[in-house]
């Protein structure tokens, strides 16, 4: 059987992106087509290059907020690389239920929280602000809803007295880092099933 396709989506970084292009070696059932990006000065796009990872830029602000035409050059490009499987990795725009609909169960998400708590944005100071004592990051299928879709995997982590919104990211990020490529890993194989991970090593 052929190995199954992988496009990666980013905005920033690219960290997690990195992660996924390092799992997907030796008898992993995937392997890396394209990483996208909707911000051409995204710093991910560099990491992929220099992982031998075909990477492009669909610059969203060339669209003057015509989101319509900016999920059209993004579908074009994606389809040209013909993935079966897209991971959105520090992706952060919203897609609409169209674009999502295409995809449905062929494109995966993380998110810096234990969803379904704390959806959206500044997930760490809201964790604080809350005084919650967990934390942790979600890798879910993408649905229509945002950060909503069936949940694939968790790391949970401890939230110390001490932790500051930068500890935080610091802590939950390095969980990212391992979440996602096993959760790849297990879906590239057929499984759904929610994999949980306790703690931070
Ligand atoms: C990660 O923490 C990811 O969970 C988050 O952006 C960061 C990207 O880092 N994603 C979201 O907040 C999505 N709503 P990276 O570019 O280094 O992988």
């Amino acid at each position: 059987m052929s190995d199954l396709r992988v496009a990666v989506l980013l905005s920033g970084s690219g960290s997690n992106m990195e992660a996924l292009v390092r799992s997907m070696t030796g008898d992993h059932p995937a392997r890396p087509v394209l990483v996208l990006s909707d911000r051409p000065e995204a710093g991910g796009l560099g990491r992929a290059r220099a992982l031998g990872v075909p990477a492009v830029a669909v610059d969203r602000l060339a669209f003057g907020g015509d989101r319509g035409r900016f999920e059209a050059a993004l579908a074009e490009v994606l389809e040209q690389a013909r993935p079966d499987l897209v991971c959105l990795a520090g992706f952060m725009r919203v897609l609409s239920p169209d674009f999502v609909a295409g995809w449905a169960g062929r494109m995966l998400n993380i998110h810096p929280s234990l969803l379904p708590r704390h959806r959206g944005l500044h997930t760490h100071r809201r964790v604080l602000e809350a005084g919650e004592r967990e934390h942790g990051c979600t890798v879910h299928e993408v649905t229509a809803e945002l950060d909503a879709g069936p949940i694939l995997g968790q790391a949970r982590i401890d939230v110390r007295p001490d932790d500051t919104e930068d500890s935080l990211a610091a802590r939950v990020l390095a969980r990212e880092h391992v979440l996602y490529p096993a959760v790849l890993r297990r879906v590239a194989q057929g499984v759904r099933g929610p994999l949980l991970l306790d703690g931070d090593d």
